[in-house]
């Protein structure tokens, strides 16, 4: 059983990591109240969890966290289901991207929405539930990219992830000492969806369910920050930090 946490709201939960978190708060004996727009990936992933566990109790609700207003009413409807949200997990997100200037404003643009102003909304509508409670943990889901400025198709991206860091970290400085706490996880390459592409190029690349065994841990010890899996990636963001801009080029 888990102790303060018990019910956790997961956005993104559709697919990759959202739905693999699901899992495994779900084997830890967490409850779930579980978003994305793929209703029926998510009824699937639900019936999955209540075969295992059948005295576990999720709920669903379908959401584009790119509509302010249903990200809110969504939330509210959740804690109003569970009577409190212990964590917030968000995770939603998008990959696509293309270098500045190359005419695909569009993508950069969805991804700069769905990845930073639809997160901004998401942890507007997980604090209002938290104030309320005078408790709860925020778990923000940023990237190694973040690290650093990103070139061509990872420079929005990249700059998505570094602001909702921030975000979060603001929000951890603000609450320093009382009992909301946040946490951001930098993950490196794990196995999804959204990188299948990447997936042949890189050895860097975890299994789903080992790249998210280690942000499970990272979160149920409510750390404040930690790249995910530890190795390698603890010791890259130190050098994709401090790495001279042509050592770094030839990195990535
Ligand atoms: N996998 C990695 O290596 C890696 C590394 C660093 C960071 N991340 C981050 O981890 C998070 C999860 O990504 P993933 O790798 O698991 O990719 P994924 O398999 O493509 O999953 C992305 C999830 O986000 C949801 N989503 C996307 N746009 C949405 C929208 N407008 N409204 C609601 N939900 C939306 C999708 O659900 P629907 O399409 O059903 O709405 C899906 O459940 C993302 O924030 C990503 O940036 C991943």
């Amino acid at each position: 059983m888990p102790g303060m946490r018990k019910t956790i709201l997961i956005t993104g939960a559709s697919s990759g990591l959202g739905a693999e978190m699901a899992r495994q708060f779900a084997d830890l004996g967490h409850d779930l109240a579980l978003c994305a727009r793929r209703t029926a990936n998510l009824e699937e992933l639900r019936a999955q969890i209540i075969a295992q566990h059948p005295e576990r109790r999720v709920e669903l609700r379908a959401l584009d966290v790119t509509d302010d207003d249903a990200v809110f009413e969504v939330f509210r409807a959740f804690a109003a289901d569970f009577g409190t949200i212990d964590r917030v997990v968000i995770n939603a997100g998008l990959g696509k991207g293309a270098p500045l200037g190359t005419g695909r404003y569009d993508a950069n643009r969805q991804t700069a929405m769905t990845n930073f102003v639809a997160a901004l909304a998401q942890a507007e509508a997980a604090m209002e539930i938290f104030r309320a409670q005078n408790a709860g943990h925020l778990v923000m889901i940023s990237s190694m990219s973040a690290m650093r400025g990103m070139p061509k198709s990872l420079t929005t991206y990249a700059a998505t992830k570094a602001g909702v860091a921030h975000l979060a970290e603001g929000l951890r400085t603000e609450l320093h000492g009382k009992p909301i706490k946040v946490s951001v996880l930098y993950p490196g390459y794990i196995a999804s969806e959204m990188n299948e592409q990447v997936a042949q190029s890189t050895p860097l690349m975890a299994s789903t369910e080992k790249g998210v065994k280690a942000m499970v841990d990272a979160i149920e010890k409510e750390k404040a920050r930690a790249c995910v899996p530890a190795l390698p990636w603890a010791p890259m963001s130190v050098v994709m930090r401090h790495a001279p801009l042509p050592v770094f080029k030839r990195l990535i």
